[in-house]
């Protein structure tokens, strides 16, 4: 079948979309986050008022995602200013700034893939050692930073979905991974938003959506995310994904990233990289969407990334009602993919196909000019 004809084939009317919003937000010195640990079956918002509970959220997954973990890091430390100016508020500014660099450090570390944390905790730390004022000033320069950075997201969320909407437009059956959508940062997703788009311009979109074993994230928030926006979808077993592309029924693979190195290297969700040897087999392009806050020039390439474990998942590799087993288990949350087999990376400055570092060059200056000054600056 020729694209155009496969094209009219799945051409449908244009039909009013509506992603998720993000259910989270700052409310005067509170910070709301969508537990996403209870979806689908609860949608309980819980509000923030330390930056302990923030960081224990990251670290439990109660709020996950890369760009989300940036935003929710820079609101922690927020509260973590509030805080400290609370506990004393005759604080001298050396005195604030020495003990605000210890709970940046604490937020931080929470999870140390992705990096849209450390990232904007680096960043919002070093905007207060450089801006002049008091304690209260810092601390509303923080909250400043935090507010630019959450609508920085939701605008590259939006350009996102129409770059590759719009390299994407010919397909309309689709395979993700993991969740890359709405749920991980304050607009209508990265991996999902080009869908999002496609499918309220009129194309027709079937989304094929990894279980994502063993958190289930494809299962329990891809699944819920895509039913909410009215997108036909079904949910498959990882291990059934590669047949799937072997017998042709997949367009393309997209997939969002946690950080993504200065060669095109890809730290993704554990599992990623099976899809994209797979897709490479069988000729189905691979994607890769993200936002610029996910680049990272310090890191030149895949095996300098820290691929974060998670050591005590024996309980998510159990049936309950199985017979107690002292089971060991190999439990890396991500793996890396070379960028020699990402066919497209979408970013809010564009597409770039077959990324490496030469192609790369002027997002990773982009993004080093992003690190340097609080997104709203630039
Ligand atoms: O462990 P998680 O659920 O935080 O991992 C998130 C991912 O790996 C997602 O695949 C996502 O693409 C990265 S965030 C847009």
């Amino acid at each position: 079948m020729t694209a155009d004809a496969h094209l009219a084939h799945w051409r449908v009317p244009p039909s009013p979309v509506t992603p998720l919003t993000w259910r989270g937000g700052w409310r005067d010195g509170v910070l709301d986050l969508l537990d996403q640990t209870r979806l689908p079956r609860h949608e309980l918002v819980v509000a923030h008022t330390d930056a302990e509970t923030v960081i224990a959220a990251i670290r439990g997954l109660a709020v996950r995602g890369a760009p989300i973990l940036g935003v929710a890091g820079a609101y922690a430390l927020v509260l973590a200013a509030r805080a400290i100016l609370q506990q004393d508020p005759t604080l001298d500014r050396p005195t604030f700034l020495t003990r605000l660099t210890a709970r940046a450090a604490a937020i931080a570390r929470a999870r140390p893939t992705a990096v849209n944390l450390p990232a904007a905790i680096s960043r919002h730390l070093a905007l207060a050692h450089q801006t002049p004022g008091s304690p209260e000033q810092l601390a509303d320069a923080l909250l400043a930073a935090a507010q630019g950075l959450d609508a920085y997201e939701r605008a590259a969320c939006a350009a996102i979905g129409r770059h590759g909407a719009e390299w994407l437009k010919p397909r309309a059956r689709f395979l993700t991974h993991c969740n890359a959508g709405a749920l991980v940062t304050t607009g209508i997703g990265t991996a999902l938003a080009p869908l999002y788009v496609l499918r309220a311009a009129g194309y027709a979109v079937h989304v094929h959506a990894c279980e994502t074993r063993p958190l289930l994230q494809g299962l329990r928030l891809t699944a819920y995310e895509l039913s909410k926006a009215g997108i036909p979808h079904r949910v498959l077993a990882d291990g059934a994904a590669a047949g799937l592309l072997r017998t042709g029924e997949i367009d393309a693979v997209i997939v969002g990233a946690d950080r993504i190195a200065a060669n095109g290297d890809v730290a993704n969700k554990v599992g990623t990289y099976a899809l994209a040897l797979a897709a490479f087999a069988h000729g189905v392009p691979f994607v890769v969407a993200a936002p610029l806050t996910t680049l990272d020039p310090e890191t030149p390439d895949g095996t300098m990334i820290a691929v974060e474990m998670r050591p005590d998942d024996q309980r998510a590799y159990l049936d309950p009602n199985a017979h107690p087993l002292e089971l060991r288990v190999h439990a890396p949350a991500f793996d890396v993919t070379p960028a020699k087999l990402v066919t497209c990376l979408v970013t809010e400055a564009g597409i770039l196909e077959t990324p490496d570092n030469e192609l790369l060059a002027p997002w990773l200056l982009r993004a080093a000019r992003l690190q340097q000054a609080p997104p709203a600056d630039r």
